[in-house]
């Protein structure tokens, strides 16, 4: 990546830590920085140019609705920031695109937005840290943060989720949210390399439920 590349994705790294290092409902540093390893990675195996699935990671929650308060303002400071930048328009226009439509909320709508190559990386290597031991921890985490249950055997999951339910929480329950979004990721995934990847996270989320319900139950 040529020296002005470089310093781009420097800055919007920075740009992204000022936004989000002090997020505690785990879109932290620690969060981003694997979404972007993970970006670099798939874009590797796929063969893509890494800036912009890596810049859209970097990127990818400064303007969620759970996080800021008027979204808008923050896709127009973003714009702002990135032209000053000096990224090409087009660059500017596709990042911003991805980030406002990559979300797993976004699927819920009547139409799953398309994205770009970049886009779908970036929402890969998003997705991918939603599964697996570190899906687990963040839904424990995110869950107790929202005060959900656990479990309870009387609460269904629900299996028509749209957008509005999947964000009203009044009867949501962690390990609901398994069976709602968590094992479904693994099937909506848009490259080979992710769905590799996605194989033995999978199996171990199965485990893991598995051996919640052995216990819960008494069976073991
Ligand atoms: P997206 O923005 O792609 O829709 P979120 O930002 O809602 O995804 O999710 C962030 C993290 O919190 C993910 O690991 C996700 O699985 C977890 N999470 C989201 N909703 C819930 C929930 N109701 N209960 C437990 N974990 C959740
Ligand atoms: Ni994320």
């Amino acid at each position: 990546m040529d020296q002005q590349r470089h310093l781009q994705l420097k800055a919007i790294e920075a740009y992204a830590g000022a936004k989000l290092g002090a997020d505690k409902t785990g879109h932290d540093t620690a969060h981003i920085r694997r979404v972007v390893c993970m970006a670099e990675r798939i874009a590797h195996e796929e063969n893509v140019d890494a800036f912009l699935p890596t810049a859209i990671a970097y990127l990818h929650d400064v303007v969620d609705d759970k996080l800021v308060d008027d979204v808008s303002e923050a896709r127009e400071e973003l714009r702002d920031f990135l032209e000053n930048l000096g990224l090409e328009a087009g660059q500017t226009d596709e990042i911003l695109h991805a980030i406002s439509n990559m979300s797993f909320a976004a699927t819920l709508d009547a139409e799953r937005p398309r994205l770009t190559r970049a886009g779908q990386i970036a929402q890969d290597a998003d997705w991918l840290d939603a599964i697996g031991a570190i899906g687990i921890a963040r839904a424990f985490y995110y869950g107790g943060c929202q005060r959900e249950c656990i479990y309870d055997p009387a609460v269904p999951p629900r299996k028509h989720l749209d957008r509005a339910a999947y964000r009203n929480l009044a009867d949501e329950t962690i390990i609901n949210h398994f069976h709602e979004k968590l094992l479904k990721i693994r099937g909506m995934l848009n490259t080979e390399a992710a769905r590799r990847i996605a194989e033995e996270r999978q199996r171990f989320m199965l485990e893991f439920l598995d051996e919640f319900t052995a216990e819960w139950t008494g069976d073991r």
